[in-house]
């Protein structure tokens, strides 16, 4: 079968893992309304695709805190990578070192820092960080992910508790005890307690964190202007617009439809990617239209691990180029603006008088609101 396009690698993924770790990757919250929305929401967004503009030299370069990366599309934090390839995350390192883009370790991960490090040496890595109760722990995996030339700090603000996973439940998900969770391996003496995590973090943690690191800090889990605001006023460097691909609060809104919102409460101040959804390059030109700086990808990082896994053992599939959306006019990054989206949702309008038991869905072009931010 020739892989073509993420949903490919999807299909692959979900043929080739144990149940378990399909399961466990593919979960949302609840009933997945906000992970299948994050897909969705761009479906409703179309272009205005403009004609004529001499497109024979394309740049797809961008730079994210100052570093350039050759494409803005990075990978998004995610645990467990062993559980797709027995590499696990020096795999992921070496893959976004090969492609020149941004890899942000999770916490969670099933190697360590150094392994990751030492892995790609010299490649544009960012920590993510999950505040614990014992904060002996997360202050010196920050100052370790520093020493070891991490680029930036991510603290993942929308996980207080983690969301039910219905799955993950039924299935009684847990690592295979040949799997650790490196990075915290001897900070629990019996294995990571349930309830580790500190549900009592406020904005003021970010001063103690600023306390601990040089780093750029870029917080992740944004959806609305008021925090947005808050992030800024606290000093941050970066805002990620994510809903945790749809794991935590079934009901949050897609993170395409939040951006318009936290990039106009920005204001340019700091920088904004966005993850949630992408799989398409299609998807990346909206979200760069709507003013995120980058993106980043979540799910579609693991497909490609377990897919990495059975080609080294032999498998026969072919690789399909992958199409970029060259054919929406824009020679370079800077070039791509609201003005060549426009979006179409369905909205419920007033009955006409006499037609009161008719509810009419129609469509409305928000083309206008789009425009605002451009
Ligand atoms: C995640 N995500 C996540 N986020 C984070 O900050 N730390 C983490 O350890 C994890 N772990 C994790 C595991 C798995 C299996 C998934 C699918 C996701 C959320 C992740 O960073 C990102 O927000 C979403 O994955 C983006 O959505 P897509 O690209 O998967 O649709």
């Amino acid at each position: 079968m020739a892989m073509v396009c993420l949903l490919d690698f999807e299909a692959y993924a979900e043929k080739y893992l144990p149940k378990i770790a399909w399961d466990f990757f593919a979960a949302g919250a609840d009933e997945c309304s906000t992970r299948d929305e994050n897909i969705l929401a761009y479906k409703r967004i179309r272009f205005r695709p403009r004609m004529l503009r001499d497109v024979s030299m394309l740049d797809t370069r961008t730079k994210i805190l100052g570093t350039e990366i050759s494409f803005p599309v990075g990978i998004a934090p995610t645990g467990f990578h062993q559980l797709a390839c027995p590499d696990g995350e020096k795999s992921t390192a070496r893959a976004a070192k090969a492609m020149g883009t941004c890899y942000i370790a999770s916490t969670y991960s099933t190697c360590s820092l150094e392994e990751i490090a030492a892995a790609a040496p010299g490649g544009f890595r960012w920590f993510q960080l999950y505040i614990h109760r014992n904060r002996a722990v997360s202050r010196q995996l920050v100052q370790q992910a520093e020493a070891l030339g991490f680029q930036g700090l991510v603290l993942t603000a929308d996980l207080p508790y983690t969301g039910k996973r219905r799955n993950d439940v039924r299935n009684g998900f847990q690592l295979p005890p040949h799997m650790k969770l490196k990075n915290l391996e001897g900070a629990f003496e019996y294995g990571l307690p349930p309830n580790s995590l500190d549900p009592s973090v406020t904005w003021d943690d970010i001063y103690w964190l600023r306390s601990l690191t040089h780093l750029p800090i870029i917080i992740k889990g944004i959806l609305t202007k008021e925090d947005a605001e808050l992030a800024v006023r606290h000093g941050v460097q970066g805002i990620i617009v994510s809903n945790h691909g749809g794991r935590q609060l079934d009901g949050a809104p897609a993170t395409i439809d939040a951006l318009v919102e936290v990039v106009e409460a920005v204001r340019g101040r700091v920088e904004v990617y966005l993850d949630g959804g992408i799989r398409k390059g299609s998807d990346v030109l909206k979200a760069l239209a709507l003013g995120a700086k980058c993106v980043f990808i979540g799910r579609p990082a693991l497909w490609g691990l377990a897919y990495k896994v059975s080609k080294e053992r032999g498998g026969q599939q072919k690789e399909g180029g992958v199409c970029p959306p060259l054919l929406c006019p824009c020679e370079a990054l800077p070039e791509v603006r609201p003005s060549i989206l426009e979006r179409r949702d369905i909205v419920e309008v007033a009955p006409k008088e006499g037609q009161e038991d008719d509810l009419r869905l129609e469509y409305i072009s928000c083309e206008e609101r789009l425009r605002e931010v451009d």
